[in-house]
């Protein structure tokens, strides 16, 4: 039987404080969309950097109380920013502004922002943008758009495959856009953003720019050719962890673990060996050989991880996911420099 108070300290581990995103926000009827430079954030969101994400409170006031921010797209990715913005009291509900293309009004379920059925119109009324729609739709969202792009307007792309080169040249040459490679953990404050800013992109937009990702987990830049390798690793990366979560907590199962805590506590373990690696800076290898005694049961579990070809399978995942990137790069116009 697993101690009760072992369970306790299992389920406390993995508690998220989640927010009441039960407030109806107010459509805005904006004369003017001031720029967000005319905005200083009140306070930093401290506390929802990766590290202490899971355990802190929002932040009381929202960080930025008059940026608004505008999502083409409501799917999955749009669910984890605008979740993990609004979790991190970043920007005002009735500020978030999400567009709702092909679903009437009454099937729309969520609370947590301001829905609008029409792309041109969330463009007009957002200050920055985020196109979070599949990569092969993100042309034609952005040809319904461009005439009411405008100059202080800051373009977001979080599309896979695309880069701040294809993505400048189908805006005017001044607008300034941003391609970013996101997670979803930036759903619960640890998502893993890196971003390729374009040529417009001033120094208060990055600045910007890395307070929206880094509210909602470890933000970095890179060159745009870097991003499809980006996508390989970190972005389905999770789906790599949640997969091996589920046969590490089968294997438990097997063995007669009950099927609950066989989950929490591969997922526990998941995210102190993750906490391990960015806390001591060693070497995972080394985190390894610590872990492994001489004849003991973890070199044994070692031994047929390396027989089964883990490893290989493992950067096998990362190769076919940065090459279906680059695949939708190319679809999409990206020429061979960015790739
Ligand atoms: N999911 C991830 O883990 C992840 C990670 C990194 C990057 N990304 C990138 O994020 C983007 C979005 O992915 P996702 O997983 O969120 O996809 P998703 O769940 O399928 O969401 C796409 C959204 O776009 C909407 N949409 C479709 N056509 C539209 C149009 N013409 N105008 C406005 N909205 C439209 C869809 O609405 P309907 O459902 O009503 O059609 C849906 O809400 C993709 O480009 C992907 O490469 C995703």
């Amino acid at each position: 039987m697993f101690p009760r108070k072992m369970h306790r300290v299992l389920s406390f581990a993995i508690k998220i404080n989640r927010r009441n995103l039960n407030t109806t926000p107010t459509f805005l009827q904006k004369t003017k969309r001031p720029s967000y430079k005319e905005f200083e954030p009140l306070t930093r969101s401290g506390g929802t950097k990766c590290e202490t994400a899971l355990y802190t409170e929002a932040v009381e006031l929202p960080v930025y109380p008059d940026l608004t921010i505008g999502f083409l797209g409501h799917g999955k990715m749009y669910q984890a920013l605008a979740g993990g913005f609004l979790k991190a009291n970043l920007i005002k509900p009735e500020n978030l502004l999400a567009s709702y293309i092909n679903q009437e009004e009454d099937e729309i379920q969520e609370e947590d922002c301001v829905k609008i059925n029409s792309n041109e119109e969330v463009v007009r009324q957002a200050q920055v943008v985020i196109i979070a729609v599949k990569p092969h739709v993100v042309e034609s969202v952005i040809d319904q758009i461009l005439p009411y792009v405008e100059e202080e307007h800051l373009i977001i792309s979080v599309a896979a495959g695309w880069k701040t080169e294809n993505l400048q040249s189908k805006f005017s040459p001044d607008t300034k856009v941003v391609c970013v490679a996101p997670n979803t953990p930036s759903l619960v404050g640890c998502g893993a953003s890196v971003c390729s800013f374009g040529e417009n992109v001033t120094d208060d937009d990055k600045v910007l720019v890395e307070k929206l990702f880094t509210t909602v987990g470890m933000f970095s830049t890179m060159p745009d050719k870097q991003l499809d390798i980006v996508t390989g690793l970190s972005g389905s990366g999770p789906a790599y962890a949640f997969i091996a979560m589920e046969a590490l907590s089968d294997g438990a199962v097997r063995m007669g673990m009950p099927r609950d805590i066989a989950t929490k506590l591969s997922a526990q373990m998941l995210m102190g060996a993750a906490k391990m690696v960015l806390e001591t800076g060693k070497h995972p290898g080394e985190l390894k050989d610590a872990v492994c005694s001489p004849g003991g049961t973890t070199i044994a579990a070692v031994h047929s991880l390396e027989r089964n070809g883990f490893r290989a399978t493992l950067m096998d995942a990362v190769e076919a996911s940065t090459n279906k990137a680059k695949q939708l790069g190319a679809e999409n116009g990206s020429s061979e420099k960015s790739n």
